[in-house]
């Protein structure tokens, strides 16, 4: 080992050593560049409304739904189709739900951006890696809204001729036609307020909610 002076150090230091102010206070944050605003935890955190859906109601359905999927494709090993990135929370524990050894795959698309609003224009992001030729696909999406993007995944998963196609959402709205969309099981229906949690996101933030709640941007 040498006895440079960098060698008192470990690459990892860097991390953590952060800038030294004036007064000689350490900081973990740069030291050029705008401060980036601080966000409140979690627990601590406004904007998060009333709970909509907690973690155990959601639980006890996913359970509902994984036994049924189980007895539904009885001796099959189906693909589960993760329609990214809102359905990734729920694909993990519909998963874990199924007593089958399903597959899985991702695809990513986006209609929404960073708005609240659908742009009206689906937009494939990430493509899937398998070929369906065959396959018993169950496509797992997170919220059913205006339907628009499960229409554009419809077609398009139809057309690379599957042996069957359904789909599973966690929540549709009560706006929702799940029955003309083709959508053989639904988690829960909502209304039409603005909700995050348990993968759904605003500009990205609070996918990471156990629980589902609506959203109040204007809360202090
Ligand atoms: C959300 C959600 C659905 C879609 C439903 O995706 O995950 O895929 O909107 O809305 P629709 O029925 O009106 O088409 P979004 O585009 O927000 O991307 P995300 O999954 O990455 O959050």
């Amino acid at each position: 080992m040498t006895d440079s002076p960098a060698s008192d150090s470990s690459p990892f230091d860097h991390q953590a050593s952060g800038s030294t102010a004036s007064d000689g206070s350490t900081s973990a944050r740069p030291a050029s560049g705008d401060t980036p605003a601080r966000v409140p935890a979690i627990d601590q955190d406004p904007r998060i409304g009333e709970v909509l859906l907690s973690e155990e109601e959601i639980a006890e359905r996913i359970r509902e739904i994984g036994e049924r999927i189980s007895a539904d494709y009885e001796g099959e090993a189906p693909l589960l189709i993760c329609v990214l990135r809102g359905a990734y929370v729920f694909l993990t524990d519909l998963a874990r739900a199924v007593n089958l050894p399903v597959e899985i795959d991702f695809i990513a698309v986006s209609s929404y951006g960073s708005s609240t609003r659908t742009s009206g224009v689906v937009r494939l992001v990430k493509d899937l890696d398998v070929d369906l030729h065959g396959r018993h696909v169950i496509l797992v999406e997170d919220i059913v809204d205006t339907g628009l993007t499960l229409r554009y995944l419809r077609r398009s998963l139809e057309a690379r001729n599957p042996a069957s196609l359904e789909v599973c959402a966690l929540l549709a709205r009560e706006s929702a036609d799940i029955e003309s969309l083709g959508v053989r099981y639904v988690g829960f229906r909502i209304p039409g307020d603005f909700v995050i949690g348990y993968g759904l996101d605003i500009a990205e933030r609070y996918r990471n909610l156990r629980y589902i709640a609506l959203y109040e941007p204007d809360a202090t």
